[in-house]
């Protein structure tokens, strides 16, 4: 990174420019006013040439190819896996550094995983790629880091409540474009029959997902202890592990989806070393940056409050009544689109910027100092 990047702003390239992660990333970087010199925005082939707005001017999108990442200083990532997989690596070799919102590089020995402000300082060991968490996983970090620090965290069970916005823009649009026809298909309240044969097909989720419920995210695990669990549960066990640095920390989640548009929901049960009350654990909370406490039961948190806004937020924290000393129940919401992935990807490149751990060549081969 040259000394005139610093002053002028950063070549930024948005990696899935045109998708519902994407245009959170433009927004964001424009609300918080990141340094950007020059914003590239690059998507598949189909909406090349397409126009988006940033700042008030318009920019053309380009095709994200090996080539477009020369002269990039920091990407974006947010087009899927297998394009990651792809031009992650070829950014890389062209001397970007990549903060990637895709499971791809999540697990990866040597890759941070970071959620900003539970552990920023792991990303001072980056080789180029700094990835992202699930959504699921990013908004229990903040209150899980918190709670673990006082408490000394043991066990956690999960359960999540996930908007349709996690599957991206043809998730939404499958929710949309099905609850009208499945409910004049039921015949309205009167009748609440439905006729299956008339039914709209379901292209992105597992079941339809218009007034139901979907006991199934990513892909089945197959074999092992995991068998029978989907990706995205194992996601949420072994990311926040890797986030907590916490290898043994005992983690089981059960993920489903819902006919929520924007913001996830997840029913988390922890359990402590040390005992714990709902006003001890609210205390703590409450000093927790970037996290909001309903201390009334009443205040409950909902996705629909949650949806554009910045903090995690938390209520119904009370006691586990299968553990009272040592356990706590409580309901985390926030939005995924920007917590779990844009926001939390904006945030970590002002912590890249802000500690000049962008430099390329020597975070690469060896740790900055702090
Ligand atoms: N949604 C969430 O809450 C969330 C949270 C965390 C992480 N993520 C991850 O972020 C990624 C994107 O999610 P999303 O919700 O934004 O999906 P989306 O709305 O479907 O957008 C996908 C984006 O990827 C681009 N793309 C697809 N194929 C491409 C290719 N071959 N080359 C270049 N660009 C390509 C699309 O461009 P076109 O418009 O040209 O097709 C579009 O810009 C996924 O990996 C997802 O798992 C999502």
């Amino acid at each position: 990174m040259t000394a005139s990047a610093q002053q002028n702003g950063y070549t930024v390239a948005i990696l899935g420019a045109t998708g519902l992660v994407g245009s959170h990333l433009i927004q964001i970087l424009e609300e918080r006013q990141f340094p950007v010199k020059k914003l590239k925005p690059l998507a598949s082939k189909r909406t090349a040439g397409s126009l988006i707005n940033f700042m008030g001017q318009d920019i053309t999108v380009e095709e994200a190819t090996p080539d477009a990442f020369e002269g990039v200083d920091i990407v974006l990532a947010s087009a899927g896996g297998s394009v990651s997989q792809e031009l992650v690596p070829e950014a890389v070799k062209r001397g970007c550094v990549v903060i990637d919102n895709t499971s791809c590089f999540r697990l990866t020995e040597g890759v941070p995983l970071v959620v900003a402000g539970v552990n920023d300082a792991d990303i001072q060991h980056h080789k180029g790629i700094i990835a992202n968490p699930n959504c699921s996983t990013a908004q229990l970090m903040p209150v899980f880091k918190a709670l673990d620090d006082a408490f000394g965290l043991e066990r956690v069970i999960v359960s999540t409540y996930q908007s349709v916005s996690g599957a991206g823009k043809e998730g939404m649009d499958e929710l949309m474009e099905t609850t009208g026809t499945v409910y004049r298909l039921m015949g309205g309240p009167e009748t609440g029959h439905r006729d299956e044969a008339k039914a709209p097909e379901n292209r992105v989720f597992a079941r339809p997902i218009a007034f139901n419920l979907v006991a199934q995210i990513d892909q089945f695990v197959e074999g092992g202890v995991e068998d029978g669990y989907t990706k995205e549960e194992t996601k949420v066990i072994h990311e926040s592990r890797k986030i907590l640095h916490r290898p043994d920390l005992k983690v089981t989640a059960t993920a489903i989806r819902v006919p929520v548009l924007i913001g996830h929901s997840e029913s988390a049960t922890l359990e402590f070393k040390k005992p714990v009350s709902p006003q001890e654990a609210m205390d703590i909370l409450e000093k927790t940056p970037d996290v909001v406490v309903a201390r009334n039961p009443k205040d409950f948190p909902t996705p629909v409050e949650a949806t554009g806004k910045d903090p995690v937020y938390v209520g119904r924290i009370r006691r586990d009544t299968s553990n009272p000393e040592h356990g706590l129940n409580m309901w985390i919401v926030a939005d995924n689109l920007r917590i779990g992935a844009a926001l939390n990807a904006v945030r970590l490149a002002e912590v890249l910027v802000k500690n000049n751990w962008l430099k390329q060549g020597s975070a690469r081969q060896e740790p900055a100092q702090v």
